[in-house]
């Protein structure tokens, strides 16, 4: 499905989906790096059923090639993206993605994805519970969640991105300028994490994403395990995303009963 569904968004949503268009313009990573702790045990669920995986907030699709990797085909997964440049940059690779803001989804179908992954996406929505509520829409009984969200007792995000409001409200025309001062910041903490420093334009890009955003919501995994258990899911499995050991994302994996009905 293609489309754009831009039209009614909110006022902050569209500054969110300018910033991301904006992101994909700029960010030159294709692939993730292992961080996330859960991914592959319900991909390869998904695979060995040769079920529908969904990626909700995919961006350029940075998991796409890691899915294949453990034997989704292709043809199985669904990208849904705010932002059109990382749907239309999907389209051209010949991927299915669907424009579309996760807290309606209206256009994405109900009981559709056998996997139901959503990393580092939700918590940048207006409403992370609603975006929430969207997915468990999407999946079939018998199906499975993944989510990602930032971590609240984590101070990374309590800094990087709370303590920078008036960059965000005040500061949007002199974005070009803003980003030189954590030129030093994001540097060594991604020398740190990855060996090696970023270069210009990723530069620039983890400084939309994280300080810029206009919504970076704060979640515990009890939290996000309260929302899975209210919704009728069965929570699979906790954790924390291992950058660096610095637990600032969590994860909650979670399956639908196959007799469950959609809420
Ligand atoms: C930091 S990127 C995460 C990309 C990828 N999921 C990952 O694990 O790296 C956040 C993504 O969420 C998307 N996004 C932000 N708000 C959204 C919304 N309301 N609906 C759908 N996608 C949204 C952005 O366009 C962006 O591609």
């Amino acid at each position: 499905m293609s489309g754009d569904d831009s039209t009614n968004l909110s006022a902050a949503t569209a500054r969110t989906k300018k910033l991301f268009d904006a992101y994909e313009v700029c960010n030159q990573q294709q692939n993730r790096y292992p961080e996330y702790p859960f991914i592959d045990e319900p991909v390869r669920r998904c695979a060995a059923k040769n079920g529908m995986l969904y990626d909700i907030g995919c961006g350029r699709g940075y998991w796409f090639n890691h899915y294949q990797e453990l034997g989704v085909p292709k043809a199985n997964i669904t990208g849904v993206d705010l932002s059109d440049a990382a749907v239309s940059r999907l389209h051209s690779q010949g991927y299915r993605a669907i424009q579309a803001d996760s807290t309606k989804m209206d256009r994405v179908g109900s009981e559709v994805a056998d996997l139901v992954i959503a990393t580092g996406s939700l918590m940048v929505t207006e409403d992370t519970h609603q975006a929430f509520k969207q997915c468990r829409r999407l999946m079939k009984p018998g199906g499975e969640i993944l989510v990602n969200l930032y971590n609240i007792y984590h101070p990374y995000f309590w800094f990087i991105h709370k303590l920078t409001w008036p960059l965000r409200t005040y500061g949007e025309k002199w974005v070009r300028y803003w980003w030189l001062p954590f030129l030093f910041f994001f540097q060594v903490q991604n020398y740190i994490r990855r060996g090696c420093f970023l270069n210009r334009p990723d530069l620039e890009a983890v400084f939309y994403d994280q300080v810029m955003v206009p919504f970076a919501h704060l979640h515990s995994v009890r939290e996000v395990r309260s929302w899975m258990e209210e919704s009728g899911l069965t929570v699979l499995g906790t954790g924390y995303n291992l950058w660096g050991s610095m637990f600032w994302v969590n994860g909650c994996l979670a399956a639908k009963p196959a007799t469950d009905g959609p809420r």
